[in-house]
């Protein structure tokens, strides 16, 4: 088994603590965080570890997870390696943008680094552990260390995906369209609802299962085949109404609309729709900024 420190332990070193500590992949050793109180709260989560909180008392450890905040990560690095030897020892983190390279401090220190970014969202560890399995992750390092994490994440039910280092900020930004501004083109449409006069309550309830069904529709069909609507049909006059519509009642909506729809004509020019029905939603368009 693994002998693995987690340092910083909110939403996402409490899961995976969880989730090794089940699977009999790690031993949970030291649980570093900044109060006794959030110390005890992850021990107690995971069901195993010691609370720690100055960093003198950490020991040494086979792998040690980085799961701080993404802007504290380069200086938490640096600390435990100001703290203990790390020779031969891993050192990783979970963050999205940053990479195996922002643990250099480690790295100097004689750790093999390495960055495993797990494609899902971490509202509560034990929910998030229940239902980790299947879960795609991002993994870049050095070898020895993408060596062990990869069965060990493998154990936990995580599909591993390899990526270059320095790729990392672009592949974040599309886990970022996939899932934040999902949210907000959601939030848009539910307001542009509420705004066409349907109630409050309602709103979200009459999105969901189209968004469910488009969702769907990506995962049988592609976004090439799964796009329907005005743009694809080439109907310059749905989208110029809509426009004037949406100009009226909040501009910034308006121009995100028309962005989009520039987009939407590339994917519409790949399922077959006419030039010539394109420059007709183009010239809309056009007409609206
Ligand atoms: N949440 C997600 O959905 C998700 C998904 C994928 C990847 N990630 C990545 O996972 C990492 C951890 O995210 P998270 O959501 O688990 O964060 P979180 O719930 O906010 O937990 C962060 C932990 O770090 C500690 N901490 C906060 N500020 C610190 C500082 N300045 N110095 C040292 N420790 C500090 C907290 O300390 P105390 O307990 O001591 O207060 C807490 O234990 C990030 O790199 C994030 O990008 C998150």
């Amino acid at each position: 088994m693994i002998r693995l420190n987690i340092i910083g332990a909110g939403r996402v070193g409490k899961t995976l603590g969880l989730l090794w500590r089940r699977a009999e992949v790690a031993n949970i050793q030291d649980v570093l965080c900044r109060s006794d109180e959030s110390a005890q709260a992850a021990t107690n989560c995971i069901g195993a570890g010691t609370p720690v909180t100055a960093w003198s008392e950490l020991r040494p450890a086979d792998v040690h997870l980085l799961a701080v905040p993404d802007d504290a990560l380069p200086a938490t690095g640096e600390k435990l390696a100001e703290t203990i030897d790390l020779a031969g020892s891993i050192v990783f983190h979970t963050s999205g943008w940053l990479s195996s390279d922002d643990l250099s401090a480690a790295r100097e220190n004689g750790a093999f680094a390495a960055s495993v970014h797990p494609i899902k969202g971490f509202p509560e560890p034990r929910s998030a552990a229940d239902s980790f399995r299947g879960t795609w992750c991002a993994i870049e390092g050095q070898s020895e260390a993408v060596g062990v994490l990869r069965p060990a994440f493998e154990a936990i039910g995580a599909q591993l995906v390899d990526l270059e280092t320095d790729r990392k900020p672009l592949y974040h930004t599309a886990t970022i369209m996939a899932c934040n501004y999902v949210v907000a083109l959601a939030a848009l449409a539910q307001k542009s609802l509420v705004a066409s006069g349907i109630p409050d309550d309602r709103a979200m309830e009459m999105l969901i299962p189209l968004m469910r069904n488009t969702v769907d529709n990506l995962e049988h069909l592609g976004p090439v085949h799964a796009l329907t609507g005005p743009v694809v049909r080439g109907d310059g006059t749905t989208v110029a109404a809509h426009l004037v519509a949406l100009s009226k009642w909040d501009a910034s909506v308006a121009h995100t609309y028309a962005d989009l729809a520039t987009h939407l004509i590339d994917i519409a020019a790949e399922q077959g729709t006419s030039p010539e029905s394109l420059d007709r939603v183009e010239a809309a368009l056009k007409s609206s900024s």
